[in-house]
């Protein structure tokens, strides 16, 4: 693997006490879900954390991207409203090897960018991520990661990408990772045939799966303009069935921890 000194030295550095636990959620195409996947599985896991009274969340989200989305996100989020604290770091190294020492936090939760220089002609058993600050913050983030998170959609436009970034990113370094079907469209997809493709798909590679999909919802997509997440949106039952799904998320993943 290609790790910089500068990196290296940070990541050895970072002492971490037994309770901390990091997840990367990763999926090399855009638009698979990541920062709604990071974003309400932290909502889920820091809504279900044992309260301290010092008022600091054992949850931390973390944003990797330049464009700092998760960033934007939460700070759409009324503040009492936000079951977990963050942390952006555009993709500067060093900034998480350095939170993970703190013991008052017990999760990390990681979104990533999709990585879309990925060398083409990387030998097979040659890291892909070439060189670039983005491939940089990643190779930090996986350094770190205790588990991936990985999203496939039944749209078929995600699962090379699914592979892809499981066999040539996450199996090379020996990172457990966990497959979450994202967007099954419960009302188009009514007999379920390509949920079931997707799963059949997953499981014919014997990738652990997360048993259920998150369904799509309307309110999924006006969350990051109306300043939410899945733990606070307005009552209803579509928004029982949007936290379900991502609570099944979040208790899969604790599972696998
Ligand atoms: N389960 C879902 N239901 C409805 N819309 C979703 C769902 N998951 C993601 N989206 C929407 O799809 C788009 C891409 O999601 P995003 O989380 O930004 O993906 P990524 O971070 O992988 O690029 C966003 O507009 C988001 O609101
Ligand atoms: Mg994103």
């Amino acid at each position: 693997m290609t790790t910089s000194t500068a990196l290296r030295a940070a990541v050895d550095a970072a002492v971490r006490p037994p309770t901390t636990r990091v997840i990367v959620v990763i999926q090399q195409k855009g638009g698979s879900g990541k920062t709604t996947i990071a974003i309400n599985t932290a909502a889920c896991s820091g809504r279900s954390a044992v309260q301290s009274d010092d008022g600091v969340s054992s949850v931390v989200a973390a944003g990797t991207d330049v464009q700092g989305s998760l960033e934007k996100w939460c700070s759409a989020v009324r503040e009492d409203a936000l079951p977990f604290d963050y942390v952006v770091t555009r993709g500067r190294v060093g900034i998480l090897s350095e939170l993970v020492q703190d013991p008052s936090r017990r999760r990390f939760i990681v979104d990533t960018p999709g990585f879309m220089d990925v060398d083409p002609d990387a030998e097979w058993g040659e890291d892909p991520l070439g060189q670039s600050p983005v491939a940089d913050a990643l190779r930090e983030v996986l350094e770190l990661a205790d588990l991936a998170i990985v999203p496939i959609t039944p749209s078929k436009i995600t699962w090379d990408e699914a592979e892809f970034t499981i066999e040539r990113v996450l199996k090379p370094r020996s990172i457990p990772f966990l497959v979450v079907i994202n967007m099954h469209d419960p009302g188009k997809d009514k007999g379920e045939t390509q949920l079931n493709k997707v799963k059949a798909w997953v499981d014919e590679r014997n990738y652990p799966r997360v048993s259920d999909p998150i369904r799509r919802y309307t309110i999924h997509e006006h969350a990051y303009e109306n300043g939410a997440v899945v733990t606070e949106y307005k009552m209803s039952g579509t928004a029982l069935n949007a936290r379900e799904d991502f609570m099944r998320v979040a208790l899969t993943m604790e599972q696998m921890l």
